[in-house]
């Protein structure tokens, strides 16, 4: 069977309509295009959690500030509709702005907790509004009974999971670890901003989470080991945003020594900003 591709609300209802008649379960993978290896495996873990998957293509402007990457992001419609179809994808939903932001819209939803935690929302304060507002939306518009996130972007992943389960959104967020390169660099639709020099840089960032991670384990400080890669890095040519260790489920500053712990990166190499983190 074909791929439904819907560009429009009431084209995705009537479908999503037709499974809910048939009591299908339904998955959603929420993304901006530029597919990679990363979203193909989304793609399968939502066809193991359901009978049906959707995925969203919706370069979301309420996400990007003034002076990020907005019209430079990339945009491969055809590749991404041929990769989601051999994926095995049921369903493509593109609305367009107009569907998702009418030229009335005026609401936003009021954050707290991990999307208040000093990590990307220090450094992209606009980001989890315009995150949060869309994905509310996709979750509406789909009605899914899960949606794949992966753990590459994880303060995103606990900010969304935190929104459904608040407003009840009826949607079950499942995060899913993060697809690397052999190398171990986290696969990012970025990635591809990269120079050949860039990108052989860009591996550092994992490296150092490891190293520190490594340390955390045998005994040592986290805020020691993080402070030690944050140099590293910054050796290295990167413009460090943070390098830190959390707790991996509030992503509050850990207090005691037996929490869970995440150890969380933003960096900028050249002009392309890379996040990454790991568990320890
Ligand atoms: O992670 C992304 O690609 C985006 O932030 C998302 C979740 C699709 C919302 O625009």
């Amino acid at each position: 069977m074909s791929m439904i591709v819907a560009r429009s609300l009431s084209d995705l209802r009537d479908v999503v309509d037709l499974w809910r008649g048939e009591s299908l379960s339904t998955a959603v993978v929420p993304t901006m295009g530029a597919l990679h290896e990363g979203h193909i495996r989304l793609i399968a873990e939502a066809k193991e959690k359901a009978e049906r998957v959707m995925a969203t293509i919706f370069v979301n402007p309420k996400q990007f500030a003034a002076n990020e990457d907005l019209s430079r992001y990339p945009r491969d419609e055809e590749g991404d509709l041929a990769k989601l179809e051999d994926a095995g994808c049921d369903l493509a939903y593109l609305p367009n702005a107009d569907e998702i932001y009418p030229p009335s819209f005026v609401t936003t939803i009021t954050l707290g907790g991990p999307a208040k935690a000093g990590l990307e929302d220090k450094f992209r304060p606009q980001f989890f509004d315009g995150v949060a507002t869309v994905v509310a939306k996709l979750f509406i518009h789909t009605a899914a009974d899960f949606a794949i996130f992966g753990e590459k972007d994880y303060q995103q992943l606990l900010v969304v999971t935190q929104m459904a389960r608040d407003l009840d959104l009826g949607t079950e967020v499942i995060g899913i670890p993060t697809v690397r390169e052999d190398d171990g660099l986290a696969k990012s639709s970025r990635n591809r901003y990269l120079s050949k020099h860039e990108r052989h840089q860009a591996t550092a960032i994992y490296r150092t989470l490891e190293q520190a991670a490594d340390k955390i384990r045998a005994g040592g400080d986290p805020q020691v080991a993080t402070k030690a890669a944050s140099r590293s890095l910054m050796t290295l040519g990167f413009e460090v945003d943070y390098v830190t260790a959390r707790n991996a489920e509030t992503l509050a500053v850990p207090t005691r020594n037996d929490e869970p712990l995440r150890l969380l990166a933003a960096a900028r190499i050249g002009k392309t900003r890379l996040i990454d983190n790991i568990p320890v």
